[in-house]
């Protein structure tokens, strides 16, 4: 079995072979490993939106992109909070991931909340075209991401049904809390 990582990219790259031309959004670009997987892979003809709140995150996601087409992509130095600045409401979105937590060797102060994860997620749900789907790796080891990860949870399990499927890909019997892989496919 695939770890939540491993399994999150595996789930991304089905996506962006299936949409090769749709809109999609890496909510924490970080070091940016998940946008330039959308974005280098060989169908892609469509574009990428990545946010991180740290300006090293997005220096650093843009050193990895310097070899892809600019076209492609666009790095957007704020808060996913506030997607709906940079994303106009009538434009449909195909796929989304979001790697939660803190950038891994930067600051670990520095770390995703629930609330803004959740506004983003909301606005991205809405403009979701059927099929799509929103991949969310969760850290539930650290304090903050206990809550995060419980925050979340609960917003999502009151999704409808009728408009979304919503599953969690979680390992039960592993110690220290591996991250998990939440998917929200809109039907
Ligand atoms: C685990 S890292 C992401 C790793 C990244 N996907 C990669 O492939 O390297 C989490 C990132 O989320 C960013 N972050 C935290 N809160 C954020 C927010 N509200 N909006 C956007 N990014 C945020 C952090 O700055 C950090 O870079």
């Amino acid at each position: 079995m695939l770890n939540a990582l491993a399994y999150s990219q595996q789930l991304l790259d089905k996506l962006v072979n299936k949409y090769y031309d749709g809109n999609f959004i890496d909510g924490t670009t970080g070091n940016g490993n998940d946008i330039h997987r959308i974005v280098s892979n060989k169908h892609f003809k469509g574009h990428a939106y990545g946010f991180d709140i740290q300006e090293q995150a997005i220096l650093n996601t843009q050193n990895k992109l310097e070899d892809i087409d600019s076209n492609r992509y666009t790095l957007i130095n704020d808060s996913h909070a506030n997607i709906n600045k940079y994303i106009k409401s009538n434009v449909t979105i195909h796929g989304a991931i979001f790697n939660l937590g803190y950038l891994p060797g930067g600051d670990h102060s520095i770390t995703t909340q629930g609330e803004s994860t959740l506004k983003s997620v909301e606005f991205i749900s809405n403009q979701l075209v059927k099929g799509g789907q929103i991949i969310l790796v969760v850290y539930s080891g650290h304090d903050s991401g206990k809550v995060e990860s419980d925050q979340i949870l609960n917003a999502l399990s009151e999704y409808s049904q009728d408009e979304f499927q919503v599953l969690t890909y979680q390992f039960i019997n592993q110690i220290n809390h591996p991250p998990y892989v939440i998917i929200i496919e809109r039907k």
